[in-house]
């Protein structure tokens, strides 16, 4: 049976990925690490520590025998420009102990990368697998750098490494937490509880989106895919694209007197270096990828969901 660790298990994607893996491996197979909160209310097995301290993880892989790691420790976009050090501090040593650790323990190891491995050199739209990766944050480089030493491990020691480059991540069981597409999960809280959200991008800011449902079952799948290709790739993974002035118009046909305001930021220097839309065909023809949730399901689920936990 496996026995799984989660990093960063409280993050956007930890805290809907471990309730996933519960359900697809038993909860008694879960271990979830934090740095500093361990709660949102999980019931399964819970660990303190900081992926930066190498001898901690190598005691908890050994104390639970785990053969499984999901790193998702990670500082996002904006939050990264605040201290760039710290964010190749956390985002690259840890990744660098878990593939370390990965090779000691012959673990598989799950890794996410992001859009934000992408940069302002890079085609827009319908942005391919292969291309231009020149990111202008910290957050991206610790991504272009990170699918490097992923790739690097697999090559040079046959390490099962496996990767997705994510997209924004829209979902309502935690707040948003600096990132730059974040105004697509604020826009709900903000709307819902006040009527009211001032954008920090403009109304014709083109990211592209997912629902954390297809994301989280996209990681179980890749996981569990039997992977035929010779080259490590780090998936481009695709949904739906739409601008914020777009969502603001679907929102509203759930919350008619929604007032939004654009005042755009520096997080929309970040945003215009990101591609517009996706070419995941990779992923689709590699492991059988394919989205659920467009636009208007998006909307739907997070308002349903966000109304009864804002009440
Ligand atoms: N959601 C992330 C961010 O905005 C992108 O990977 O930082």
């Amino acid at each position: 049976m496996k026995k799984i660790l989660v990093t960063g298990a409280f993050g956007q994607i930890g805290s809907e990925l471990v309730p996933a893996l519960y359900k697809e491996y038993g909860k008694e197979n879960v271990v979830s690490m934090g740095h500093s909160t361990i709660s949102l209310g999980f019931d399964g097995t819970l660990e303190k520590a900081d992926a930066r301290d190498k001898e901690a993880l190598r005691g908890i892989i050994k104390k639970y025998d785990i053969d499984t790691v999901y790193h998702l420790v990670s500082l996002l976009s904006a939050k990264g420009e605040v201290d760039p050090s710290l964010t190749w501090d956390i985002n690259m040593n840890g990744l660098k102990n878990v593939l370390d650790l990965g090779v000691e323990f012959k673990l598989k190891i799950y890794w996410p990368s992001s859009i934000a491995a992408f940069g302002p050199t890079t085609p827009r739209e319908d942005t391919p697998q292969h291309t231009v990766l020149e990111p202008t944050t910290m957050y991206g480089v610790t991504k272009t750098a990170g699918e490097g030493l992923c790739r690097y491990y697999n090559v040079k020691y046959g390490l099962d490494v496996r990767s997705l480059r994510y997209p924004g991540i829209i979902s309502w069981k935690t707040p948003p937490g600096g990132g730059t597409t974040d105004y697509a999960v604020a826009i709900f809280y903000e709307g819902i509880k006040t009527g009211k959200y001032e954008c920090f991008v403009g109304p014709d800011t083109m990211l592209p989106m997912m629902y954390i449902d297809d994301a989280i079952r996209a990681t179980v799948e890749l996981m569990k895919a039997d992977l035929k290709t010779d080259s490590w790739n780090s998936y481009n993974l695709s949904a739906v694209s739409f601008t914020a002035k777009e969502l603001e118009e679907e929102l509203r046909k759930y919350l008619p007197d929604l007032t939004i305001t654009y005042k755009p930021d520096h997080r929309q220097k970040i945003a215009d270096s990101w591609p517009k839309s996706i070419d995941d065909s990779q992923a689709r023809k590699d492991w059988g990828w394919k989205h659920e949730y467009g636009l208007s399901e998006i909307t739907k689920v997070m308002v349903e969901n966000l109304k009864k936990v804002l009440a």
